[in-house]
């Protein structure tokens, strides 16, 4: 396989479940200290308070992935350590950013930046956080801090990580913080992330910086083949993957899906002023994907039967389990999907893409000094094919980041899961780089063609 050149080789994280030094220099408190903080929201009680003290560590963090091959970092700033109360810049908060983007550099290694990636400060949640219209404006004020302190270095920008799980999981089914447990507010909160992401690009976005967003994808497959199979795809695909690209691509909500949520209150309606679509659609570079799984979707007979699916707006429909193989998360492995996804997303624009976050937890353990993840090495493989794959079929794919350099705080299921391609022991902080980030990195050398 060669891949096109140019082509970003890259690892992700993000802050929260990393950085730990929650009240160094500053910072203030995100909500996933808060959440994290009460009683049976997160797995064993668990908290990014320490994580992987990637604000100590980064260089050797940032040296072990340049040591790999890799050339690209995508990781994210934490909004409550540039603004403790989500307003006032903190000068040392912005400095831990201006170290690490000067160490990759240094290391040749490109910085990919995302402003949000869900540690939203307490003090704007405790004013409505993202129900509420004010922190959208709140955020592009942020984003053109962190702009005018890092963009004579960075050119790769991502406003927003996932605005789906951001307000689904966090105000929708609760999962995730703030936890807060209301359909109607999530599709409000969904809104005004959209137009947190849309103003920001649309006032900093301009010659050598690129902007993105990053939607996580979970294409639909229906278990079978009547209309009534084809109507659950179809709103499921809506609501977690169409609500979200349209609008960015310059088409507002897709009206099926406004029509599958409007006996949710119109709140969400409300929300939506004149002008706020054209915002959402401000040009942006290249599309962040986000590729895990598929959802396996079968109609219900009974619309208002209890459902394994998150959204009660999409009444009459169910998720079903995901079948083998399964990472140790319980997700289902199809690299075809990720094929297919690509090649569709192609088809609804001719923005490039980039694989923002991709990658497996499995159990792993250190014998000897290694880890030896040879099922991690496989996903990879299989996934970088099927990247590989679109892009033969025509799909402008220019990077792939796996998720993620280290193992890490893993949101609601604490430090259970791992995903990186470096094992993290998080009692002595010991990084072993996994065989499955060598061989990441083997292909990222061998591919390493000049632009
Ligand atoms: C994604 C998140 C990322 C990580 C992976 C496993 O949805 O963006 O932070 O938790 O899932």
């Amino acid at each position: 396989m060669t891949f096109p050149a140019g082509f970003r080789w890259g690892a992700a994280t993000a802050s929260y479940q990393v950085e730990g030094a929650v009240a160094a220099d500053g910072r203030g408190p995100s909500i996933w200290d808060t959440f994290a903080a009460a009683d049976g929201k997160v797995l064993g009680g668990a908290t990014g308070a320490v994580a992987c003290d990637h604000y100590h560590r980064y260089a050797e963090d940032i040296g072990l992935l340049a040591g790999l091959g890799l050339n690209a970092y995508r990781f994210s700033v934490a909004w409550p350590r540039v603004m403790p109360d989500g307003r006032t810049t903190s000068a040392p908060g912005l400095a831990f950013y201006d170290r690490l983007v000067d160490e990759l550099l240094s290391r040749d290694v490109t910085p990919v930046l995302t402003l949000y990636h869900w540690d939203l400060p307490q003090a704007l949640e405790d004013a409505g956080g993202w129900p509420e219209r004010d922190t959208a404006s709140r955020f592009a004020d942020y984003a053109a801090v962190v702009h005018a302190a890092l963009g004579d270095r960075v050119r790769q920008w991502t406003t927003v990580n996932e605005p789906f799980c951001a307000a689904f999981l966090g105000y929708g089914s609760g999962v995730h913080a703030p936890g807060v447990q209301d359909h109607d507010t999530a599709l409000v909160a969904a809104h005004h992330l959209l137009l947190a992401h849309g103003l920001a690009t649309r006032a900093l976005a301009g010659p050598g910086h690129e902007f993105s967003l990053a939607l996580n994808f979970a294409p639909a497959i229906p278990d079978g083949s009547s209309p009534a199979h084809a109507e659950a795809a179809r709103k499921f695909d809506g609501i977690h993957n169409r609500f979200f690209l349209d609008p960015v691509l310059g088409r507002g909500y897709p009206e099926d899906v406004v029509a599958d949520v409007e006996h949710h209150g119109g709140r969400f309606a409300a929300a939506v002023r004149d002008g706020d679509t054209d915002v959402i659609a401000a040009p942006i570079d290249w599309l962040g994907v986000n590729y895990y799984a598929p959802a396996r979707v079968t109609p219900l007979e009974d619309p208002l039967a209890p459902s394994n699916c998150p959204l009660p707006a999409l009444r009459g429909l169910d998720v079903l389990p995901a079948p083998p193989p399964l990472t140790a998360f319980g997700w289902e492995q199809s690299p075809s999907t990720l094929t297919s996804l690509l090649k569709w997303l192609s088809s609804q624009s001719n923005l490039p893409l980039v694989v923002a976050e991709n990658g497996a937890s499995f159990v792993d353990q250190v014998v000897d000094g290694r880890v030896y993840d040879a099922a991690r090495v496989n996903y990879f493989m299989e996934h970088l094919r099927a990247v590989h794959d679109a892009i033969r079929l025509g799909a402008d794919v220019r990077g792939y980041f796996a998720w993620s350099l280290l193992d890490n705080f893993e949101w609601a299921m604490g430090y259970t899961q791992r995903f990186g391609l470096i094992h993290v022991d998080f009692e002595t902080q010991q990084r072993t780089v996994k065989e499955s980030g060598r061989f990441l990195g083997r292909v990222a050398k061998a591919n390493a063609l000049p632009d």
